[in-house]
């Protein structure tokens, strides 16, 4: 069943690159993913570059993502964008809860309730990102959270379009520091995940796809691709570079 599941490496821009720098990007990026095989391949880039980079990647096999999106389709939300304008970009998807938005924007569960449905509704794949703090950790709360989050997050996914959603476990405390979760880790949290999904819905469990996200690089990527429930990665700092980012592509290849 798990061999089913084509792994996807997506890259976190973050608020990196301008129209000019996502060009270069690009162009460097394209030709060392071309030749592999097996492997979905995104970058999630500032609304900005977003035209840009579809147009570049048009008939490539690097998707486009958004890295944040509102709720409502339009109206008095000054600063944000919605579903319908992402989807007429013909963007592919969208990254949802990332922590840095629940952190450092307020973004809430009850918020993304509404976002990864309406996301689904609009032909735009979610990556909705969950995860624990290191203070959760340490106080044993990892599973508690993750329970939380996900049952949250999707409560309004009906059980047949679960599946859709791509999950990403992004321990905060692995994020942009350079501390890696251990395969044991990074396995036990993800496997934790799937079961939640699992008991929603078999065939969705099976099917989701849940990538693993914090500090992962082309040095490491390869033995946390390779456990059993890991279907891919969401990098940040490495996907800046293409080179780096190919490499971690490439860990992924069938
Ligand atoms: P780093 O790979 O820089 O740790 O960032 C992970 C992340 O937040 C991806 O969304």
């Amino acid at each position: 069943m798990a061999s089913e599941r084509v792994p996807l490496v997506a890259g976190n821009w973050k608020m990196h690159k301008t129209e000019e720098e996502a060009e270069q990007y690009i162009q460097a990026l394209l030709p060392r993913v071309s030749s592999v095989s097996g492997v979905d391949v995104a970058i999630c880039v500032p609304f900005t570059d977003l035209r840009a980079m579809v147009d570049s990647a048009r008939g490539s096999r690097v998707e486009v993502y958004a890295q944040n999106m509102h709720q409502e389709a339009q109206g008095a939300f000054t600063g944000e964008i919605s579903a319908p304008m992402l989807a007429e970009l013909a963007v592919h998807g969208v990254v949802l809860g990332h922590s840095e938005r629940r952190e450092l924007f307020a973004e809430t569960d009850r918020a993304l309730a509404q976002k990864v449905p309406v996301a689904l509704a609009a032909g735009l794949k979610p990556i909705l990102c969950v995860g624990e703090t290191e203070e959760e950790r340490d106080a044993g709360d990892t599973e508690r959270k993750l329970r939380h989050q996900v049952g949250e997050d999707l409560a309004a996914v009906a059980d047949a379009e679960l599946g859709a959603v791509v999950i990403a476990y992004e321990p905060i405390w692995a994020i942009g520091t350079g501390r890696v979760a251990t395969p044991e880790q990074a396995q036990e949290a993800i496997a934790f995940i799937r079961a939640l999904i699992e008991a929603r819905s078999a065939e969705a469990g099976a099917q989701v796809r849940i990538l693993y996200g914090g500090s992962v690089k082309p040095e490491n990527a390869a033995e946390l691709l390779a456990l059993p429930d890991i279907d891919g990665a969401l990098v940040g700092g490495a996907s800046l570079d293409a080179e780096s980012f190919a490499r971690i592509v490439g860990a992924a290849a069938a």
